[in-house]
């Protein structure tokens, strides 16, 4: 594995780390671009991906994110685990083979990379997976952790990493079970098997599936219908739902009635200002 260079990422290297940002109105579009690498990912990758989401525009309602080419991202690029790793990122494995890197390191740098993971639950917006073909390891982190996954029919998700000796680390680990059960999320990940689009309809790790043609129209019409609901409201009904499975019932009702005043105030208030 190689670490990013400190000094994070300059406004215009994100091409170089493979990835695109476009903002249109107030839809972003984050797009994997190593298609000839099947958007494999690499360090300076997630770290351009917590860039993105640090100074994504308030402006910004949704995001999508997407991979060019035939697949969505066939997950860590598999040459940082080899001798002479990744141009222009500083290898951490030769640093362990060498002892120069401990444990209180590692923690940092994984934690780097699972900033560009984490900041795609932020309730002020809402994020979309738009996947067709595969979605290995770090790829299907990534789609699993945007709050909804569009797939194309021929998608397939792989949670690659028991199989290569690691865990998924990059905060994938908690909406697969929160998805599919502890149980289901251990035989997937155990065997490492291939999801199909269909099966992942059926474990509820996709609220749609579409013919591959159909992919871009159905993650518009979606888009669409997500803009149609007033920011605010979108934004406390996530923060409540995504709070609920951790809350009893009592406590849910109470975050209910705390979210509805707060709506409610706003409302008067903006009733009153005319
Ligand atoms: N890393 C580096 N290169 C990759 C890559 C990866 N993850 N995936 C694909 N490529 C490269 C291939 O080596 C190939 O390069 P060449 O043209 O130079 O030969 C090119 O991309 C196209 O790949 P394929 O010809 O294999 O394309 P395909 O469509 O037939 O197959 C695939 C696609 C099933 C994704 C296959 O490429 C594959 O199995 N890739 C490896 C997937 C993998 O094991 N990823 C690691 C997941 S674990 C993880 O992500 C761990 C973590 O976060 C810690």
């Amino acid at each position: 594995m190689r670490m990013a260079e400190p000094g994070g990422i300059a406004e215009g290297d994100l091409e170089a780390a493979g990835l695109r940002l476009s903002v249109t109105g107030e839809v972003a579009t984050v797009s994997l671009v190593r298609p000839e690498r099947r958007n494999a990912m690499t360090g300076r990758t997630w770290e351009a991906l917590a860039h993105v989401g640090q100074t994504l525009s308030e402006s910004v309602r949704i995001v999508v994110v997407k991979g060019e080419g035939s697949s969505f991202s066939s997950g860590i690029d598999l040459n940082m685990f080899r001798p002479g790793g990744v141009e222009g990122e500083t290898s951490l494995m030769d640093r362990i083979a060498r002892g120069s890197a401990d444990d209180a390191e590692l923690d940092a740098v994984i934690a780097g990379y699972q900033e560009g993971f984490r900041w795609l639950r932020r309730p002020d917006i809402v994020t979309v997976a738009a996947v067709r073909g595969h979605a290995i390891g770090a790829g299907f982190q990534l789609a699993l952790s945007c709050d909804l996954r569009v797939l194309a029919d021929d998608a397939q998700l792989c949670m690659k990493e028991p199989a290569l000796g690691l865990v998924p680390d990059l905060t994938g680990t908690k909406p697969l079970v929160d998805l599919v059960g502890p149980n289901r999320a251990m035989e997937l990940c155990l065997t490492a098997r291939t999801v199909s689009a269909a099966e992942a309809r059926e474990l509820r790790l996709a609220e749609l599936v579409v013919e591959g043609a159909e992919l871009d129209a159905a993650v518009d019409d979606l888009v669409a219908a997500l803009l149609a609901v007033p920011r605010e409201a979108a934004s406390a009904t996530k923060e409540l739902l995504r709070g609920a499975p951790g809350r009893t019932l009592e406590e849910q009702a109470a975050a209910e009635r705390r979210a509805q005043a707060g709506r409610l105030t706003a409302m008067a208030a903006q009733a009153a200002r005319g």
